[in-house]
C-alpha cells in the first residue's frame, strides 16, 4: 500500500468562476481514495503556457482543456502529451480540430438523428491564391441560389458551416432576403437549413463524461436570462429525458467528447438536434447560473474519476460499431438504445456509479455547503467583474449568487 498523488490540470483562457469553485471543493472533499492497492489524493493546477520539448515529462494525469478551439500552442502541447505521456484530456483536441458542425450534422444524419434538412453552398467570396482561379474556372458550377433555398424551404437559417457563437447567423424568411444575406457572407461557407419553426420547446443537454443536464433554453432572451431556472421535471417527461440523454451521449461517444453541449428542437413531439459541435460549452456563471453547481460537480466527479482509476485516453475512434447499427433494420428508437449501449460502454457508466457512490458520497453535501459561502460568492463576483461595467457589478452578482441559492434549495 503506498500514496499516490494525482494531478488534475486546468487549460484556461477567460475561465474564472469554476475553476476557483472547482478547486476549493477539491480541498474540501479531502480525499483519500482507495484504488488498486494505493491510496490516491489529488492535486489541482492551473497548466502554465510555456516553450516545452517535445519529449519532456508531463505532471498531469487529467487535463481539462477550454483553449483547444482557438489557442494553438495549447491545443499543440495536449497532443504531446496524449501522445507522448498518456494523458487523460477533456476533450481529444484531433476530432474538436477536424468535426466542424458540418461533418457532426453529417454523421448523425447518418446514424438517423432527425438534422434538419440542410445544404452546403460554396462562398461568396475567396481569398485570392495561385490556384483559385483555374479551380473555379474548370470546376465551379454556376448556381442559381434561389433553386437551392427552394428545395431546403422556407423560413431557413443561413449559418456558417463551421459554427460557434450564434457568428453569422441570420434566419431568412424568401428568395429575396436569402440573396441578400449570401452576397453579404463574404468567405464564409455557409449552410442553409430548413428552421425548425415554430418549436414548442428548445433545450440545451450538456454531458459531461456519462452525466447529463437538459436545460430549458430561451435564445430570444438576454444572455444572462437564456438558460431557463426550471428543473428538468418542469419542462420534460421522464422518457424525452432519457431520449435527449441518449442522443447527448451518442454524440460524444461517437466524437470521442467528454465534454459538450447538444442544443435539441421539439415540433410535433420531435427532438430535432441543430446544433452539437460545442466541445467547449458555456461553463460560466453567468450563463449558467442555477446551473452551474450541477457543471462544477460534474467535471469534479468525472475529472476526479478519470484520474484515480486511470482512465485510458481512447486514442481511435469508432465509427464502424456505430454504423453497423445504423444500417440495421429497426426502428430509429431501437438504434438509439443501441447507440446508447456502446455510448454507455465508453464512458464506463457503471463503473463511474459505483466509484462516486464508493468515494464520492459526500460531494453533494460539500458542494451544497460550498456553495452557500463567500468563496462562492467572491467566483461568482469575479465574473461578473470580468464581464459586466462596473455599476452592474452588484445587481448582477445578487443576481446569480441568488439564481444558485435556489438551486440549494433545489437540492435540499
Ligand atoms: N434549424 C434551425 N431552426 C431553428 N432555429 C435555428 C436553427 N438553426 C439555428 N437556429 C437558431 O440560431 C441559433 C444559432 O445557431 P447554431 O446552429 O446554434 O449556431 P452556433 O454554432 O453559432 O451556436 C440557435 O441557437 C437557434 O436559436
Ligand atoms: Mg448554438
Amino acid at each position: 500500500m503506498s500514496n499516490v498523488t494525482r494531478h488534475i490540470g486546468l487549460s484556461l483562457g477567460a475561465d474564472i468562476c469554476w475553476p476557483l469553485c472547482f478547486e476549493e471543493i477539491l480541498k474540501r472533499l479531502d480525499l483519500k481514495v482507495k484504488q488498486g492497492g494505493n491510496t490516491v489524493t489529488f492535486d489541482v493546477n492551473r497548466v502554465t503556457i510555456e516553450p516545452f520539448d517535445l519529449a519532456q515529462d508531463v505532471k498531469y494525469d487529467v487535463v481539462l482543456d477550454r483553449l483547444t478551439h482557438w489557442y494553438h500552442t495549447s491545443r499543440e502541447w495536449v497532443k504531446k502529451a496524449v501522445l507522448m505521456n498518456g494523458l487523460y484530456v477533456l476533450n481529444t483536441p484531433w476530432t474538436i480540430q477536424s468535426m466542424e458542425k458540418h461533418p457532426t450534422y453529417v454523421a448523425m444524419m447518418r446514424l438517423g438523428l432527425p438534422i434538419p434538412k440542410t445544404w452546403l453552398v460554396p462562398p461568396k467570396s475567396y481569398d485570392q491564391t495561385p490556384d483559385l482561379q483555374p479551380t473555379l474556372e474548370r470546376y465551379a458550377k454556376l448556381f442559381d441560389l434561389g433553386e437551392v433555398g427552394k428545395k431546403v424551404g422556407y423560413p431557413l437559417f443561413m449559418k456558417p458551416y463551421d459554427g460557434g457563437a450564434w457568428r453569422g447567423v441570420s434566419k431568412i424568411d424568401n428568395e429575396s432576403a436569402l440573396k441578400a444575406a449570401y452576397d453579404m457572407s463574404g468567405k464564409n461557407v455557409m449552410h442553409l437549413q430548413k428552421a425548425v419553426a415554430p418549436f414548442d420547446l428548445f433545450v440545451r443537454a450538456l454531458g459531461v463524461g456519462p452525466q447529463v443536464r437538459v436545460m430549458k433554453y430561451d435564445p430570444a432572451a438576454p444572455l444572462h436570462d437564456r438558460y431557463v431556472v426550471a428543473k428538468e421535471a418542469e419542462f420534460v417527461s421522464a422518457k424525452e429525458r432519457e431520449h435527449l440523454a441518449a442522443v447527448c451521449l451518442t454524440i460524444n461517444a461517437f466524437f470521442g467528447w467528454d465534454f459538450n453541449s447538444c442544443e435539441s428542437l421539439k415540433k410535433g413531439g420531435t427532438f430535432h438536434p441543430i446544433d452539437f459541435a460545442n466541445a467547449c460549452p458555456d461553463s460560466q456563471v453567468t450563463s449558467l447560473h442555477y446551473h452551474f453547481p450541477w457543471l462544477v460537480k460534474a467535471k469534479l466527479r468525472w475529472a476526479i474519476y478519470a484520474a484515480a482509476t486511470k482512465r485510458k485516453f481512447r486514442h481511435d475512434l469508432n465509427w464502424a460499431a456505430f454504423f453497423k447499427i445504423a444500417d440495421e433494420e429497426s426502428s430509429f428508437d431501437d438504434k438509439l438504445a443501441q447507440y446508447a449501449k456502446l455510448a454507455a460502454k465508453h464512458f464506463e457508466t457503471d463503473k463511474f456509479e459505483e466509484f462516486c457512490a464508493k468515494h464520492l458520497k459526500h460531494l453533494d453535501e460539500v458542494a451544497h455547503e460550498f456553495f452557500a459561502t463567500p468563496a462562492a460568492r467572491d467566483a461568482v463576483h469575479k465574473k461578473v467583474q470580468a464581464l459586466y461595467p462596473q455599476h452592474e457589478w452588484a445587481q448582477f452578482t445578487d443576481l446569480f449568487f441568488a439564481r444558485i441559492q435556489k438551486w440549494r434549495d433545489a437540492e435540499k
